[in-house]
């Protein structure tokens, strides 16, 4: 067979092969140990010069065409592959998920959120206690010792320690008697004995009281802010308040009103009333048409600084403490408490946020 017609021959195989094994063998038969061309090539050597010198290129050519043609259809099939196999695993990533997300944020999540989102903005850090705190925190710090009548209003629930022997010793002194804490105020003592002024916090997180009915759970929560500087006095609890009503509620035309009162952690002590109108039969916040409380708060009594180690004579604060599932409830419309807690998943659904608003003061808290 001439060079010429190997070729053809070749090249046509080369062609007509559809699979990378009979392209292989294609290979084999021309480029291979006895393979048709390496025959040729090896027949060169026992040719005598002259006609080794004029079949030589004839030959050289011939091998490189055939092994230009497999490498070039190799290369085709390869991307063929390729692309067979992405078209294959193709994912549509602008297709809508199957299931549309079910789960919501608990108004007392979106509540806590808001109020974060508020006071971070007057520059308050949010700070933290233990949920099953000791008396002297949760009490005697907060100038209400042992005998005082306060200690009565709170219906603790008390925690007993069991000691090696599986006996139950009723602890004695206030600093191992430990209680579920009946409000965030605790928190207070533990900012100021921890850290040193000025400080700015709040706390929000559950609290514990023994009491069920349409307006109280056994569990609620509360929020406490408290500000402890030099110089610091009613106005600035004052302004505070309003800025974070006005906020909360998302209305300039909300109305205090503060009303002298007792606790005996805070000295002068202020309740704080504010004002509702009455919107096709239901109250609604801002105007002054009637009242609710929302707040207690005042200036922090000399005593429970001095109980933190801190000198009266300089540092002066207020506190305020409020619940938070009550906040939600005035905001939002909701008239039982005890619904916060029942895990309805068609309340959950009625009441709940979505994940994806996240409170931010310009885009509104509430959103
Ligand atoms: N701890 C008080 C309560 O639970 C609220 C409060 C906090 C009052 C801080 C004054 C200052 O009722």
């Amino acid at each position: 067979m001439t060079t010429e017609a190997l070729t053809g021959e070749l090249l046509t195989a080369i062609d007509v092969a559809c699979t990378p094994e009979a392209l292989e063998a294609v290979r084999v038969a021309a480029l291979g140990k006895s393979g048709s061309i390496t025959l040729l090539m090896k027949s060169l050597g026992s040719m005598e010069p002259d006609a080794r010198l004029q079949a030589a290129p004839a030959f050289q050519a011939l091998r490189e065409a055939v092994a230009g043609a497999l490498q070039a259809k190799k290369s085709a099939m390869d991307s063929a592959a390729l692309e067979a196999r992405l078209a294959t695993e193709r994912l549509d990533l602008s297709l809508p998920a199957a299931a549309s997300p079910r789960g919501s944020v608990h108004p007392i999540s979106q509540v806590m959120d808001e109020l974060s989102e508020i006071f971070a903005d007057m520059g308050f850090a949010v700070a933290e206690g233990p949920e099953i705190e000791d008396d002297w925190h949760n009490f005697t710090a907060l100038n209400i010792p042992p005998e005082h009548p306060a200690r009565a209003m709170h219906d603790t629930f008390y925690v007993r320690r069991e000691d090696g022997e599986g006996q139950r010793p009723e602890p004695t002194g206030d600093h191992t008697r430990m209680v579920l804490r009946t409000h965030t105020s605790p928190v207070q003592i533990r900012t100021m004995t921890g850290e040193k002024p000025p400080i700015r916090i709040i706390a929000p997180g559950r609290v514990y009281r023994s009491d069920s009915d349409a307006t109280h759970t056994p569990m609620f929560h509360q929020i406490e802010g408290m500000v402890i500087d030099r110089g610091i006095h009613l106005g600035h609890l004052k302004w505070t308040l309003e800025t974070f009503l006005k906020a909360f509620f998302e209305r300039d035309d909300i109305a205090l009103r503060l009303r002298p009162s007792y606790f005996p952690f805070t000295e002068p002590s202020v309740e704080v009333d504010v004002g509702y109108s009455i919107v096709n039969g239901s109250r609604v916040i801002g105007g002054s048409e009637g009242w609710m409380e929302v707040l207690g708060s005042g200036m922090v009594h000399p005593r429970v600084i001095a109980n933190c180690g801190l000198d009266p004579d300089v540092w002066q604060g207020f506190a305020f403490g409020t619940g938070v599932d009550r906040l939600a409830m005035l905001k939002y419309g909701m008239d039982d408490l005890r619904a916060f807690f029942d895990a309805d998943l068609r309340w959950l659904r009625h009441y709940g946020f979505s994940a994806l608003d996240v409170p931010t003061l310009s885009g509104g808290v509430g959103a």
